[in-house]
């Protein structure tokens, strides 16, 4: 069975080594072909046979073919990362296909890219394309492992040591006829100079019986290569060793490996995408120790197909099929690593929003990064296009393509936009203000400064604005309630006969004034019996009495004192008539003045009823125009897009209309007018029930969204039927976010009539409408997501919608207000007013006179016995026996009548 697998596999190895060509599409099918110092570039491309160069300093660049042209293939280039200005040198190793012979240059990388030294390499007949080269930071040496050799070539000194291949690393022959085939125990698949005499290499070891391989690392030093069983090395998946077949290798894309050494630590990271792993890895001259793997949260995207260490606890991972729509099919995510080794959500990826890529990168993949002190850059796949981003420090980024010559991109480096700062040197772009801060951008200043504590200012605010130039406004208000009571008699009879607690209450109260008229009547009535009792004025005393019995109401002219009483009705039922008529005027409650002689001035003669009514039900003649009226108001819509920089030349507002989006054009549109940093945009809307799309397409953010929604007023002829203006504001926004990369808010319009009945019978009912409308949030922000999925997401929109729906609910709400009195009952009322009062007098009175008179009486009877048995003075009785003088003179004249026959006759009258 293996037998058989390996001779399947043996067939496709050797049509491999048999092709005279190398070309190939695939930017790095067989190696590195691109690396960088701070001061030099350098890509190299088989299917062009040339290498681009670029100084990085002078931006000088040029483009050298290959010295044995088409004849030549490079499997790798590789440079010092510190390598000065001076030192504008690169190494290349490679295969002239002609004579099947290695080399390894030394190549200038100025002018036409002159070969310096050149080194041959012992070539096998047998021989797999997985040869890696790196170069020691400064430049001076260069290591390499091909199948055949190992070997150290001293870049300043042009000598190269060698190390044959199977010495370090078992061969074993196969026979394919009579020739012997070597297959090695270890693939080697990347590698990186530790120090000028040590690498790491990474690569598959292989089980040369059973020809399975997994993925290894080996430490190796000059010195450990003469006795390989000293060389340190680590199985990189040691808890579950994945052995794959060994044909697997001649695909280097599939099983790409990819080795970053941290500066000045003895730590690195091992890109092993295909099993979307990174290992980090501790190496000491006599071991190497695994630190921690981590898996890609998504697998089969080629995590780790290349990796980069940029600062001591910072890497740059790219996933090579993991794209970020619209600019890239692979990204590049920044994390970071805590003091335990623990991997951080992405703190950026590249590309992103404020750092897109060229368009002409956006299908090809990233193979790999390459980094140096000053600039990262990137190399797509397909394109072979090279993006050079450099790092910037604190408040800039690195934001614009500025140069693009031999397909070789250059991002400059700008200050950040309004709204973000950077305070340290990144490779990334600006971060948002946080929550309380601004930035109005373009400015030197690393950090946000403070907003006004008024201000509304959320995350990535670019000014101050003050909370209340976002005033929400709406119409809606509570419709009253009807009052406690709603009977016009009860209302009177209670105003009548209240006597409130503030002193302007008491004034006004009319029992007041009659109390104070009955308290005069009684005065009168003490006079009249002081008179009696001094035996004086009988006169006068006879005139009071017959006026009080003229005006007795109660007693029906029979009782001088009922008169006096009657005095206070009458107080009472004027206050009655003055009350009545102005009360029944206190309607409708939108016209009304205050209310005389009460203690209560939100009094109203006006009862209230609301109710919600299908909008399905037919309506009549009468409430039809208040519904047309208020179907045919045109709405405006003002969206205003605080803390934002999207201006108008980023908005487009559509319709969606079914499976169809219309275009709208918009009234006005303006950036900054009204209130800073912020884009107001108004337009008529076509309809009352549709769904609107405003696309904002830019890297940038929005504050809060100030919603505003107008109408005019309009009046039926006659005025019965009124619509009233529309005018409704909403702020939405969320304190501590911006708004979702898709808000959406639903407007739901609800028609409110109010329908006021006529105060006499004649006037027309009156009807008012409005629309109010309420709104629901269906997403607002992203923060959910962004706590989810990290907050590196921000940075990957290029457009941001806010979709507003409005509807019309299905109900209205339909309010009516009627009289409680109508002009025309209140005489009926006052005269019924009249009678009570008359009534509830005379029970007063009745009480008063059984409960007091006797009393009073004997009192009376006793002083008056006093002072006859002094004075002896009779007075005669001209006068009907009938009131209560009268019965105190009987008593007085006859001592013997008894009190009994007295109080019968005050109770019979
Ligand atoms: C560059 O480095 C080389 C070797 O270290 C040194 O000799 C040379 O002076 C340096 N040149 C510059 C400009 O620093
Ligand atoms: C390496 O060693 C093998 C076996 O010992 C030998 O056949 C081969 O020629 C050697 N190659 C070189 C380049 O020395
Ligand atoms: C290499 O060969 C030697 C001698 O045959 C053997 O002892 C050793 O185990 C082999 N190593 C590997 C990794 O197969
Ligand atoms: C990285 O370096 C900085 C400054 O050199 C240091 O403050 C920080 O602790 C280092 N981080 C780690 C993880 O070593
Ligand atoms: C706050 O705003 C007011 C009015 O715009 C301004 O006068 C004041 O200086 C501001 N205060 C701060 C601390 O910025
Ligand atoms: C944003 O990305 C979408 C999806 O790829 C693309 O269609 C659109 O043109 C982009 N918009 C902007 C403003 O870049
Ligand atoms: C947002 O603000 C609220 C209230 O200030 C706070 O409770 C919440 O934790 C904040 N959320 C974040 C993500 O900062
Ligand atoms: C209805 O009446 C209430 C109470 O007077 C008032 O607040 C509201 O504005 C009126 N609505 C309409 C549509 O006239």
């Amino acid at each position: 069975m293996k037998q058989s697998v390996f001779v399947l596999f043996l067939s496709c190895f050797c049509v491999i080594i048999s092709a005279d060509s190398f070309v190939s599409s695939n930017a790095d099918a067989y190696g590195h072909l691109l690396t960088m110092s701070d001061h030099l570039i350098v890509r190299a491309a088989n299917d062009q046979s040339s290498y681009a160069v670029m100084n990085l300093d002078t931006l000088w660049w040029n483009t050298c073919v290959y010295s044995g042209t088409t004849d030549e293939y490079i499997y790798s280039v590789s440079m010092g990362k510190s390598q000065n200005s001076s030192q504008l040198t690169f190494v290349a190793i490679g295969l002239i296909i002609s004579t099947n012979t290695q080399f390894v240059r030394i190549i200038n990388g100025i002018d036409s890219c002159a070969v310096l030294d050149e080194q041959i390499l012992p070539t096998d007949t047998a021989r797999l394309e997985h040869v890696v080269l790196a170069v020691d930071d400064s430049g001076q040496v260069a290591f390499g492992l091909s199948m055949g050799v190992f070997f150290v070539y001293d870049l300043l000194n042009y000598n190269i040591q060698l190390t044959n291949y199977s010495s370090i690393w078992n061969m074993t022959a196969w026979y394919f006829g009579s020739q012997p085939t070597w297959y090695p125990g270890f693939i080697p698949f990347a590698m990186a100079a530790t120090s000028i005499d040590s690498v790491l290499v990474v690569g598959y070891q292989c089980d040369l019986v059973n020809f399975f391989c997994t993925p290894c690392a080996y430490y190796m030093t000059q010195a450990n290569v003469q006795k390989p069983s000293t060389m340190p090395y680590l199985l990189l998946l040691p808890n579950e060793l994945v052995y794959q077949d060994y044909p697997y290798y001649i695909s280097s894309n599939i099983m790409n490996m990819a080795i970053s050494i941290q500066d000045g630590r003895s730590v690195a990271l091992i890109g092993l995408s295909q099993y979307d792993t990174v290992v980090m890895i501790e190496f000491i001259p006599t071991d190497i120790i695994l630190i921690k793997s981590y898996i890609s949260d998504v697998l089969g995207v080629g995590y780790g197909q290349s990796l980069v260490w940029l600062s001591n606890d910072t890497c740059a991972i790219v996933s090579l099929t993991r794209a970020i729509s619209p600019w890239s099919v692979s990204r590049i995510e920044i994390v970071e690593f805590d003091s335990n080794n623990d991997m951080s959500a992405p703190l950026f990826t590249l590309p992103n929003s404020q750092q897109p890529a060229d368009s002409s990168t956006s299908t090809s993949n990233i193979l790999l990064v390459v980094v140096t002190h000053a600039n990262l850059a990137i190399l797509f796949g397909y394109s072979e296009v090279v993006l050079v981003i450099p790092f910037a420090s604190a408040s800039m980024s690195s934001q614009y393509l500025s140069f693009n010559a031999n397909s070789i991109g250059l991002m400059q480096t700008t200050s950040c936009i309004p709204g973000t700062y950077n305070d340290i040197t990144t490779v990334g772009p600006c971060k948002l203000c946080p929550i309380g801060t601004r930035n109005a951008g373009y400015s030197t200043i690393s950090s946000c400064t403070a907003c006004n504590s008024s201000s509304f200012c959320p995350l990535g605010s670019i000014a101050d604005i003050p909370l209340d130039t976002v005033n929400n406004i709406s119409q809606a208000l509570a419709y009253p309630e009807s009052p406690d009571s709603i009977i016009f008699d009860d209302i009177l009879i209670q105003a009548m006969f209240s006597i409130g607690s503030t002193p302007s209450c008491i004034l006004v109260s009319p029992l007041f004034w009659t109390v104070i008229v009955i308290a005069m009547a009684l005065l009168l009535l003490s006079i009249v019996g002081i008179l009696q009792l001094v035996r004086w004025g009988g006169k006068h005393r006879a005139v009071i009495v017959r006026i009080f019995r003229q005006t007795d109401l109660i007693g029906e002219g029979t009782l001088w004192m009922g008169g006096l009483m009657s005095f206070g009705i009458i107080v009472l039922v004027c206050f009655a008539y003055v009350f009545s008529n102005s009360f029944v005027y206190l309607y409708p409650i939108e016209k009304t003045n205050s209310v005389p002689f009460a203690c209560d001035t939100t009094m109203r003669n006006a009862k209230f009823s609301t109710s919600l009514q299908l909008l399905a039900t037919p309506r009549n003649q009468e409430e039809a125009p208040i519904f047309s009226l208020l179907d045919s108001q045109q709405f405006t819509l003002e969206v205003n897009f605080v803390q934002t920089l999207f201006n108008c030349s980023s908005l487009t507002i559509q319709q969606i209309i079914g499976v169809n989006l219309i275009q709208l054009p918009w009234l006005n549109c303006s950036y900054g007018d009204q209130i800073p940093a912020t884009q107001t945009v108004s337009l008529t809307l076509p309809a009352h029930q549709m769904t609107l799309n405003f696309i904002l397409g830019g890297p940038y953010y929005i504050g809060g969204a100030y919603v505003c929604l107008r109408g005019s007023s309009a009046a039926s002829e006659g005025s019965i039927h009124f619509r009233q203006v529309l005018s409704f504001c909403q702020m939405f926004y969320t304190d501590n976010q911006t708004l979702a990369q898709a808000t959406q808010i639903n407007i739901q319009l609800t028609k409110v009539i109010n329908r006021t009945t006529g105060l006499s019978p004649s006037d027309a009912t009156k009807y008012t409408g409005i629309w109010i409308p309420t709104f629901t949030i269906e997403a607002i922000n992203d923060e959910l997501v962004y706590f989810q999925q990290g907050s590196y997401l921000r940075y990957l929109t290029n457009m941001t919608t806010f979709q507003v729906t409005f509807v019309e609910t299905p109900f209205f709400i339909k309010n009516t207000q009627d009289p409680i009195a109508r002009q025309g009952e209140i005489i009926f009322h006052n005269v019924l007013f009249t009678i009570v009062a008359l009534e509830i007098f005379g029970l007063v009175f009745l009480i008063v006179k059984l409960t007091m008179a006797p009393v009073f009486w004997f009192i009376v009877a006793k002083i008056q016995k006093k002072m006859s048995n002094r004075v002896g003075v009779v007075e005669d009785n001209n006068d009907a026996p009938i009131d209560a003088g009268q019965n105190l003179e009987a008593a007085q004249k006859n001592t013997t009548a008894q009190p009994g026959v007295e109080l019968n006759r005050l109770f019979l009258r």
